[in-house]
């Protein structure tokens, strides 16, 4: 349908000196659909091709006065390209026809005189070359065209995909930054929290790192998951924040030590503690176990009584470590670790869980064993006797009928250990003189 249109639109340009044959030539195609178009010279021919550029096949007659029809069609590929060239020649004549074909692009050569048949036949099968030749360059045109949107377009998406992908990694990148600040700025404000306490009693230094560090171990021997090892830890560092509340009389002093009213008081503690991070709906959790961490297995504990698997397992594990800790560093080096874990057992099922009771032992050595030449320090109990200059008192110092001798925190020196060495022989204390060494 396309070359038919391509055939009727097409035309034939015959160039020959001889007027008559022109004519007759123009005889012979009047009843086709294709317009002809005729020159007698090769300059007329060029003339025309220069005004049209619809015709598709150019004829020309090899001998002309001027110039020849291998001349014309070399100059008349120049103007006409796309047309296709013939010649028409004498059967003697064929180095012309040759060189039509070479110089002029001749598609071939016509041997005069021609059969009409012929002529019409070959006239209409260039034309229909011709048209393929159009088809197919447009055809061309149409894929490079739509090679080059491809590539335009694979282009832009590139460009998009790239500006996307940096946007997302942007975003991941300031999230990241943003979540390891937040991540840091608690673990920041837990520390902060877990210190205070022990910047009031010195001698509890490093208490709740130490019942937090044991309390992951044994979390971690019972296969517990990271969330709730973690609510664990920081419920560990936190345990006694409530404490901070308490009058100085009772730092330092165990609870077997104190008095009723005291130990009243002491015992509110957890549930302060509570109470203080309450407030913060991320450590309500948290808060749970801080609540219950001085509760016993078998129920005698406080503040609630619980009993058994009823105190949150966290508060359960919380209550054994921090009971660890406390006695270990009652003792020099690790010399406290026997006989803390031998306390232990025998609380078995009253104080503590006797499945979490299993997986102390290791857990303690693990951990305060290697302590032993870390810059530690812990309680030693001496007689007045083998006090040194620069020892720090970790308890106050009480004579036998309930004086004040010497304020915890005090530092050694010769006038201090001479009273007091005086006060221990006159009026006899209970107990040692309790101070800080380091490990
Ligand atoms: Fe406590
Ligand atoms: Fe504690």
């Amino acid at each position: 349908m396309e070359q038919d249109k391509v055939l009727e639109q097409a035309k034939v340009l015959f160039v020959d000196d001889e007027e008559n044959i022109l004519r007759s030539l123009k005889r012979l195609f009047m009843e086709e659909e294709f317009e002809v178009l005729t020159a007698t010279s090769g300059d007329e021919g060029l003339k025309i091709l220069q005004g049209d550029s619809s015709i598709g096949l150019i004829v020309s007659d090899q001998r002309m006065p001027g110039m020849n029809g291998a001349e014309f069609l070399e100059k008349a590929k120049k103007v006409a390209p796309m047309s296709i060239r013939m010649i028409l020649t004498g059967y003697a004549d064929v180095q012309a026809a040759v060189d039509a074909i070479n110089k002029g692009g001749a598609f071939r050569y016509i041997a005069k005189p021609w059969q009409d048949e012929d002529l019409v036949q070959t006239v209409k099968e260039a034309l229909n070359r011709y048209s393929l030749i159009l088809e197919n360059r447009k055809l061309n045109k149409i894929v490079k065209k739509q090679q080059q949107e491809l590539k335009k377009w694979s282009q832009e998406l590139e460009i998009i995909v790239q500006e996307q992908t940096m946007e997302l990694q942007t975003n991941y990148d300031n999230l990241r930054k943003l979540h390891t600040r937040l991540e840091n700025n608690f673990e920041n404000t837990i520390q902060a929290f877990s210190g205070l306490i022990e910047l009031r009693d010195k001698s509890m230094r490093n208490h709740a790192k130490n019942v937090a560090e044991l309390a992951v171990k044994i979390a971690e021997a019972m296969g517990l998951h990271d969330r709730e090892r973690e609510i664990i830890r920081v419920a560990a560092l936190l345990h006694d924040i409530g404490k901070i509340g308490i009058p100085d009389v009772l730092l330092g002093v165990s609870f077997e030590d104190m008095a009723a009213e005291h130990r009243v008081e002491y015992m509110r503690h957890p549930i302060r503690g509570q109470a203080a991070i309450d407030i913060i709906e991320d450590l309500r959790e948290i808060g749970l176990l801080i609540r219950h961490h001085h509760e016993r297995f078998d129920g005698k504990g406080f503040p609630d009584k619980l009993k058994n698997i009823d105190i949150p397992r966290g508060a359960r594990i919380i209550a054994l470590t921090d009971f660890i800790d406390i006695h270990i560093r009652r003792h020099p080096g690790d010399t406290g670790i026997a006989p803390t874990l031998k306390k232990v057992k025998a609380e078995r099922s009253k104080m503590f869980d006797p499945e979490i009771v299993v997986f102390a032992d290791k857990a303690t050595e693990e951990i305060y064993r290697k302590r032993q030449f870390d810059d530690d320090f812990f309680e030693k109990e001496l007689s007045p006797k083998d006090l040194r200059n620069d020892m720090v008192l970790s308890r106050d110092v009480i004579s036998g009928t309930g004086l004040l001798l010497l304020r915890k925190g005090t530092t050694l020196n010769d006038t201090n250990m001479t009273i007091l060495r005086r006060y221990y022989d006159l009026d006899p204390a209970k107990k040692g003189v309790f101070v800080m060494v380091t490990r």
